[in-house]
């Protein structure tokens, strides 16, 4: 698949979730190559006259809608959103993601915690049968990291899951650092057969700000793939 037509497809994505969003509503807004289409398409909205109250999951994303015109809030400011629309590093069936290929991981949960419906928008790569061949991020707390990587891979020992953890870097010798100051450790544990049990475990340690398993959040995927856009679990935001 050529650059060109995976940006295609992101952006098909981003532009049919698009259709969802109405006037008035309260927004998340995701972090990454894929969210940041729906923000330039929902920037050319706004440019319109839609008026819609804009939640940043990361300082870039803040940045680019802040220079688009959207209207901007914080969740103290405004603790309740209708719709964050986000992307994805893996999907499966269920609805189940891995995130934080972007580093804002942590700050992408909570927007979307605070949103009454999560609009997943991939590309059909971003689909597995199993969630895990994408390294699991988890943020971590810079104090004590060592110790806690060393739970993070008893955590996933106990369920069979080994493989090098790795705390990524934003260049050769510089440690990555979150917006809100954490570090990211990348466990490239394979084939995660209970992402429930090793979510529970995660975020059993106390060092652990947040992991990429994102379970009972997202409530419709928008997939884009040659022939067009799928959907997958539900759009209105009633229960099924
Ligand atoms: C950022 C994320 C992104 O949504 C994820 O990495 C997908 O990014 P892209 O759309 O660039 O593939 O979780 O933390």
């Amino acid at each position: 698949m050529s650059a060109f037509s995976a940006e295609a497809m992101k952006r098909a994505a981003a532009r049919a979730a698009l259709d969802s969003v109405t006037h008035g509503m309260r927004l998340g807004l995701g972090t990454g190559s894929t969210a940041a289409h729906f923000v330039d398409l929902l920037g050319a909205r706004v440019k319109d006259g839609l008026d819609v109250l804009c939640v940043p999951t990361s300082e870039r994303t803040r940045a680019q809608a802040e220079s688009l015109g959207i209207a901007l809030s914080t969740l103290d400011e405004t603790p309740q959103l209708d719709l964050t629309v986000d992307g994805a590093d893996e999907f499966d069936s269920r609805l189940r993601l891995i995130k934080g290929g972007g580093g804002a991981l942590l700050r992408e949960k909570i927007v979307a915690a605070a949103s009454t419906r999560m609009f997943v928008i991939a590309d059909a790569t971003k689909e597995a049968q199993t969630l895990g061949a994408f390294p699991l991020p988890v943020e971590i707390d810079r104090f004590g990291a060592r110790s806690t990587i060393l739970h993070i891979e008893r955590a996933g020992r106990g369920l069979g899951l080994v493989g090098p953890l790795t705390v990524r870097e934003a260049a050769p010798g510089e440690r990555f650092i979150t917006d809100g100051g954490h570090y990211i450790v990348d466990c490239a544990f394979g084939a995660i057969d209970d992402p429930e049990a090793l979510s529970a475990r995660l975020s059993a340690i106390p060092g652990v700000m947040d992991h990429g398993l994102f379970i009972g959040l997202a409530t419709a995927i928008f997939i884009a793939g040659a022939e067009g856009v799928r959907i997958i679990g539900n759009i209105s935001g009633d229960s099924i």
